[in-house]
């Protein structure tokens, strides 16, 4: 069965044909052709594929694309203003918080999704926020220093 699913992406709104049982993933990158998500476990346990709907982090290999209609989804691409990178992402970048990089765009979602609620977290928020995220290169020290210096750069007014 196919069905007509509308959605804000990113800020823009879409109109696609999709059929009922296609997941948000594939929805993403296959359909759109909106690529930052990544596909790591394809199971629910690494959070590669992590977006937010209606700010709230979602595995989107998960999650049926169908479910996200009349939502707003936002994935890494859309953290990027006039070419200026987000308080996360400056985080993950200038306190390497990132090496192979696969596992980044979850654990930058996750981790705006957690200032969005909570601009000033403490440690054990972040752990908390990010613990459902996988990451086999960094040890989560790098990560945990990067989630800590955006919150300070979103205190002081950039985009989370
Ligand atoms: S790809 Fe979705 S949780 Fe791993
Ligand atoms: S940076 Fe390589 S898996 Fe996280």
């Amino acid at each position: 069965m196919t069905r007509i699913l509308q959605l804000t992406l990113n800020g823009r709104a879409r109109s696609d044909a999709v059929s009922e049982n296609l997941l948000l993933l594939d929805y993403l990158r296959e359909t759109v052709g909106v690529t930052g998500t990544k596909t790591g476990c394809d199971g629910g346990e690494c959070g590669a594929c992590t977006v937010l709907v209606d700010d709230q982090p979602r595995l989107s290999c998960l999650t049926l694309a169908a479910v996200v209609d009349g939502k707003r989804v936002d994935t890494v691409e859309s953290l990027v203003t006039d070419g200026r990178l987000s308080a996360v992402q400056r985080g993950f970048h200038e306190k390497l918080g990132s090496q192979c990089g696969y596992c980044t765009p979850g654990f930058i979602m996750a981790s705006a999704a957690l200032l969005r609620r909570n601009p000033r977290p403490s440690e054990a928020d972040i752990r908390d926020a990010l613990g459902s995220n996988i990451c086999r290169c960094t040890g989560y020290v790098k990560i945990i220093e990067a989630v800590k210096y955006a919150a300070d750069l979103h205190t002081v007014g950039a985009s989370p």
